[in-house]
């Protein structure tokens, strides 16, 4: 099973896409395919459709699109449920510590990672970033 995790542009900012990778790797996931890219306006109100009626959404695609990000595709068993385990809850405030939101972040706007919330979205957000021959078996 495969999922989609980015590291977002405070992440990037911030010098955490080597400590993220290395989580993903020490859980022995696989990374099968990695991308640094910055988002347009219509990828990412594209990525982030389902939050379009949201009072935040507009504060969350300026904050996207504002520097780089770091696209990842993963490989493992239940892919998507540990992936999402290992960034922790969406608010770091709340999320616990060992995760990676819950150890190095304050505020839900800059919460370092996003990761598919389920299989559907997993598919959904690799095909946005990802084309097939992107995506490596090995
Ligand atoms: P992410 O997992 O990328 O999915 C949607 C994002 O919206 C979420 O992380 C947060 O960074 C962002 N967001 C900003 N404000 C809120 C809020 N009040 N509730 C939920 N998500 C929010």
């Amino acid at each position: 099973m495969r999922t989609f995790l980015a590291v977002k542009p405070d992440g990037v900012k911030r010098g955490l896409v080597g400590e993220v990778i290395k989580r993903i790797e020490d859980k022995n996931l696989k990374i099968v395919g990695l991308k640094m890219i910055w988002l347009d306006r219509e990828k990412a109100e594209k990525h982030y459709e389902e939050h379009k009626n949201k009072d935040f959404f507009n504060e969350l695609i300026e904050y996207i699109t504002s520097k780089p990000i770091v696209a990842m595709a993963i490989e493992g068993q239940n892919a998507v449920s540990v992936t999402r385990n290992l960034i922790g809850a969406t608010d770091p405030s709340e999320a616990k510590p060992g995760t990676i939101r819950g150890d190095y972040g304050l505020e839900i706007s800059e919460n370092i990672v996003h990761a598919a919330d389920s299989p559907e979205n997993a598919e959904r957000e690799l095909n946005l970033y990802f084309n097939e021959k992107e995506l490596q078996e090995y």
